[in-house]
């Protein structure tokens, strides 16, 4: 296993690339299953998940071909019977199960476990498929979807915490080869829902409403291959704007979509941060004394789930009381106890985390545990003084491409060590 080894109190200074989005990569990649043409996706981000995803679908008999940072995809012929181990290691995977049901008619997928930051279930996910005319049946840890014929229906898709991200992908890319016309209410408007109904619609899909909460589908017979840009990634974009901030840096994204990004832009310049706007780059660096803000995640528009362990490391350098509560994830504070490691004074109060911040941290080791609460021990360990490792760090290479060369090339001192 591999540490990230950093030493803290260097202001991060200079440019960093975006790259693509992985939570648009993923269901993109799982959508190309829909048709029997060779499909092109670009911008992809050199991730784990995303060669995981790759075997996953050349598992179901694609042919794969990734190169740098782009994925193509030819499913001339596929099973519907994805790798019970594969599937069960990624959450993610889920969304392939909408794909095979739309192009075969079938789909069994090992029940996609849960993961530190919640339960996960996809009961929003099945009520939309039999919502299609699908039959559910859950046996020896698979789900089995199969339906006869798949047909339009009104679906509410809305659950406990909102809309669902991948729920709202799966019933999307079912319905673009049902017969008739589906409707989905309480859809998830994440701009990478938004992203596949882009590439559903260049595969001759027919779709309205997408990034709103009520997504039309009008199904088709056959969907053809096509070509596709991934968006660039607001939550990799929002991961370097917090390092920036709490380094006291400067620093610009460059490719970062600020229409994506304003809840946590708005969030940012509350407390002080300075975010500054030219084409498709972003500029942030800090005006003044930080204040605390209070933050509450919530499903798109509403500030994202994905950047709250981030931003409460903000919280945690920033004199004053801050409220964080995660209203997405039962179990998303899993940085918590960690960043107490370095110092910060943070305390749980069901959902919501008090931070008492503006103690300075101080390094020493740490270890990662989901994808967002690694990256937040990374900022950490840059704004900290002294020496951070940060262990376990598969978790960020799921999601961050080339994270330590970004930072590094941003003055960071950081470099991955093979853990003793
Ligand atoms: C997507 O997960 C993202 N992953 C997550 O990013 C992100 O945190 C999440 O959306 C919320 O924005 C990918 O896109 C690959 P949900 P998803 O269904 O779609 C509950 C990261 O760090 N729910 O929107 O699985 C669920 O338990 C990852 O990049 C049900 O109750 O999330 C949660 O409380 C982490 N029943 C809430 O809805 C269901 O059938 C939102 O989950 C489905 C979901």
């Amino acid at each position: 296993m591999q540490s990230l080894l950093i030493k803290g109190g260097v202001p991060l200074r200079g440019e960093v690339q975006i790259s693509g989005a992985k939570n648009a990569a993923l269901p993109l990649m799982a959508a190309t299953l829909l048709t029997d043409e060779p499909c092109v996706i670009r911008n992809v981000p050199e991730l784990s998940d995303v060669k995981f995803m790759g075997r996953i679908l050349q598992s179901l008999g694609a042919e794969v071909e990734i190169s740098g940072n782009t994925v193509r995809v030819h499913a001339r012929k596929i099973k519907s019977v994805g790798d019970y181990e594969l599937i069960r290691q990624m959450r993610g995977s889920v969304c392939i199960m909408g794909a095979l049901l739309g192009r075969l008619r079938r789909a069994t997928v090992s029940l996609p476990g849960g993961c530190v930051i919640g339960a996960r279930p996809i009961n929003l996910h099945l009520k939309g498929f039999a919502a299609l005319g699908a039959k559910i049946a859950i046996e020896a840890g698979y789900v089995n979807v199969t339906a006869k014929k798949l047909s339009g229906a009104e679906v509410f898709l809305g659950g406990r915490a909102g809309s669902t991200v991948l729920g709202t992908a799966n019933v999307m890319m079912a319905a673009t080869l049902a017969e008739g016309v589906t409707t989905i209410e309480s859809a998830a408007c994440e701009p990478e829902v938004v992203d596949l109904a882009d590439f559903l619609i260049a595969m001759g899909a027919k779709i309205s409403g997408a990034g709103s909460p009520t997504i039309t589908i009008t199904g088709v017979k056959k969907l053809h291959g096509a070509e596709h840009e991934v968006i660039p990634d607001r939550i990799e974009a929002a991961t370097y704007a917090i390092a920036a901030a709490c380094t006291n840096g400067s620093v610009v994204l460059r490719g970062a979509r600020a229409d994506h990004m304003h809840a946590i832009l708005d969030k940012m310049r509350e407390s002080g941060v300075k975010v500054e706007r030219s084409g498709t780059s972003l500029h942030i660096s800090r005006k003044g004394k930080l204040k605390p803000v209070d933050i509450t995640t919530l499903p798109y528009s509403g500030f994202p789930t994905d950047a709250q362990a981030q931003m409460m490391v903000l919280m945690a350098l920033t004199p004053g009381i801050s409220i964080i509560t995660e209203r997405i994830f039962e179990a998303r504070f899993m940085h918590v106890s960690e960043l107490a490691r370095l110092g910060a004074d943070i305390e749980i109060e069901g959902p919501s985390a008090i931070v008492k911040g503006g103690k300075p941290l101080s390094g020493a080791p740490v270890m990662a545990s989901d994808l967002r609460a690694s990256a937040a021990l990374v900022i950490a360990g840059l704004a900290a003084r002294g020496t951070t490792e940060v262990q376990r760090i598969y978790h960020l290479d799921r999601g961050y491409e080339n994270i330590d060369g970004k930072l590094r090339a941003l003055g960071a001192r950081i470099q991955r060590v093979d853990a003793k």
